[in-house]
């Protein structure tokens, strides 16, 4: 792989790296970056205590963060961001592949030199009046072989403190990477150099915005945003974009590659104590966190949940070493969550909330009177509050329809705070996957739970996934749009290349006699007459997930339909639930004009892709228009 970094020598002497950094490709590029973007300083990012605690003080005093109240939230900060800087910018996300063809159609594209002639003069002297900051991250456990090291340059501190919660930061890392090791370059500004004197705001970002990767050299450039998914590197654009490509472009080296996928992954143990692992796919702002730290009801008799990860899985294939079968292993990339905090209560997240009672920055919380903070559906309102934009807030201004909180409004929390995270989230090792799950956010037509008849039928199940547009994203809400294994915004490459790699390494695994993972497609969110779920969700999530397990054990009944197995209302436990027959039925319910319908949007989705679609899905296709016709 070409590695423009890992290995040139120093041409130029404009930065000094502390005597740690060995590697002179690296030192070479933080100087060529510095000679480009013309910081007022380089600061190398040692992940210290000291440094975060020092580096939190400077952005209180710089106005970009509120220290909460230590009686009520210790060591704990809200950082409001600029109106206009909330969220993921996906029109502004380039994946600029050498042909575009690679890139496929549901990526933005622009040529790789093209696109650096673009960004030359935006980044050219862009953290004037600024410091860069050298950033050091391993995503996976450092020195695991599954991990992988980046370096992102940012002119952002407010990036710095959240890559220490979200990824292994730190001057650690640099033993790891040595001086000729391979290290993906990210590099970050907010896009507002400062003028001699100049005063700056409390969160500087740029109207015009890039987010840009390159996956044949494996850098990642991203201009004019501070917020998480633009900005923190390690996350989206490198742990997903950019790994989706390394995973395919493996295959070239071991004929099989592996998955780099926008998934939770759980542990959960059965009352027997037989111990699953399942990695689940939801687009974002769908309940992935709720999913990975969800408490069963205790009525039905002694479930267990564990936390791997809360949003991107690394999946590997390799030998269980206790039966020599293979099977596929995942880890979590990351060392925290960047959650949605709107919704989350004692209630809906437990978990959650036990996670965040100290060391947490929030992003576009409201500010409570008492110094702490408060967000929609955390609890009863508070009579007056500061919301997301500095502003005086009532809970009148909540009936007129003005929110606190962003909806989109965050938390960064290291996972060690988890109070259910599992023993071996860490594992450099990862963890065997018994079954995957993908759920969209689907107001009608999907059921709640169907199982695919066999890895092909699963992934074309994942490869048509619908979901209602949330607020992670600018633009609009709620509309209904294809999200391909919740990876539309995801996939740094040709999405029909990605079904591909999907089938061709589950056609490798089963030619290997591999234990292949189940897959299950659910919809939480089917809605009744007047709008409101059906499905009570979050911790009664576990029924549905006791039947995956049981159908996996050989024991659960179901019924046979178009596209799989869905269960008959007796085949779940409802003990500790009122949930009638006839709510079951509204939700798992196939209707055949709205499934008609459906394919049709399949059939779209499929015109779209048919570049290198393999042509087995357009054989499930036909097989399950035959099926809904008979
Ligand atoms: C996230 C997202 O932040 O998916 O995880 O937007
Ligand atoms: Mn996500």
């Amino acid at each position: 792989m070409n590695q423009p970094y890992a290995s040139q020598a120093v041409k130029t002497g404009a930065v000094s790296a502390p005597a740690y950094v060995k590697h002179a490709g690296l030192i070479e590029w933080v100087a060529r970056m510095a000679e480009m973007t013309e910081p007022d300083r380089v600061v190398w990012a040692d992940g210290s205590q000291e440094e975060y605690d020092r580096l939190c003080a400077e952005l209180v005093a710089a106005g970009t963060m509120k220290k909460l109240n230590p009686a009520k939230r210790p060591n704990s900060y809200l950082a409001l961001s600029d109106p206009g800087d909330v969220a993921r910018v996906e029109e502004r996300t380039f994946i600029c592949s050498e042909q575009k063809e690679d890139a496929g159609p549901t990526n933005n594209w622009m040529a790789p030199a093209e696109m650096r002639q673009t960004l030359a003069p935006l980044f050219k002297g862009s953290m004037r009046g600024r410091t860069m900051y050298v950033i050091p991250f391993s995503m996976g456990p450092l020195g695991s072989p599954i991990a992988q090291i980046g370096v992102e340059l940012s002119d952002s501190a407010y990036v710095v403190i959240n890559m220490r919660m979200m990824t292994r930061m730190g001057k650690q890392v640099y033993d790891v990477l040595g001086s000729s090791g391979e290290f993906v370059p990210c590099i970050h500004t907010v896009g507002a150099p400062l003028q001699a004197g100049q005063k700056d705001v409390a969160w500087p970002c740029n109207p015009t915005k890039y987010i840009v990767h390159y996956p044949e050299t494996r850098e990642i450039w991203s201009y004019g945003s501070g917020y998480g998914g633009n900005a923190l590197l390690g996350k989206k654009c490198f742990a997903l974009r950019i790994a989706s490509n390394m995973g395919r472009q493996q295959v070239a080296q071991d004929g099989m590659g592996w998955l780099a996928e926008h998934m939770l992954i759980l542990g959960v143990t059965s009352p027997e104590g037989r111990k699953y692992h399942v990695a689940a796919a939801f687009p974002s702002a769908c309940g992935k966190t709720n999913f990975a730290m969800l408490i069963p009801p205790q009525a039905l008799g002694g479930w267990k949940v564990s936390t791997i990860g809360d949003d991107i899985a690394w999946i590997k294939p390799r030998k269980d070493p206790a039966t020599g079968q293979m099977r596929l292993y995942a880890i979590n990339p990351e060392a925290g969550y960047f959650g949605v905090a709107p919704g989350t209560n004692e209630q809906t997240n437990f978990n959650c909330m036990a996670s965040l009672k100290e060391n947490v920055i929030f992003t576009n919380v409201a500010l409570t009177p008492d110094g702490d903070v408060w967000w929609e559906g955390m609890g009863p309102a508070p009579a007056q509050a500061t919301d997301w934009q500095g502003k005086p807030w009532t809970p009148e201004d909540g009936k007129a329809g003005r929110k606190a909180a962003h909806p989109n409004a965050r938390f960064t929390v290291a996972a060690i705070q988890n109070p259910v995270i599992d023993a071996a989230w860490d594992d450099p090792a990862g963890v065997p996957i018994d079954a995957f799950i993908f759920g969209g956010r689907r107001s009608t037509t999907v059921p709640l739970v169907s199982e695919a008849r066999n890895w092909t039928e699963g992934v074309y199940m994942a490869a048509t996934m619908g979901s209602e547009t949330t607020a992670a994203a600018a633009g609009q809400q709620g509309v209904v749009r294809r999200d391909p294994f919740a990876m539309i915004p995801f996939c740094g490459y040709n999405m029909s290349d990605y079904f591909g790699h999907w089938l061709g390494l589950g056609k490798k695994l089963a030619q290997q006699g591999a234990h292949l993972p189940r897959i299950f497609c659910v919809n939480w969110f089917r809605t009744d007459e007047n709008g409101k779920f059906v499905w009570p969700g979050f911790g009664d999530n576990m029924r549905v997930l006791k039947w995956m397990l049981e159908r996996i054990e050989g024991k659960a009944q179901g019924v046979e339909h178009i596209f799989g197995t869905t269960p008959r209302y007796a085949d779940l436990s409802w003990n500790g639930i009122d949930f009638s027959e006839d709510s079951f039925r509204k939700i798992t319910s196939i209707d055949p004009a709205a499934w008609k319908q459906e394919l049709q949007l399949h059939a779209e989705l499929f015109d779209k892709l048919k570049h290198h679609l393999p042509q087995e899905l357009v054989e499930v296709k036909a097989a399950l228009e035959k099926r809904l016709a008979a």
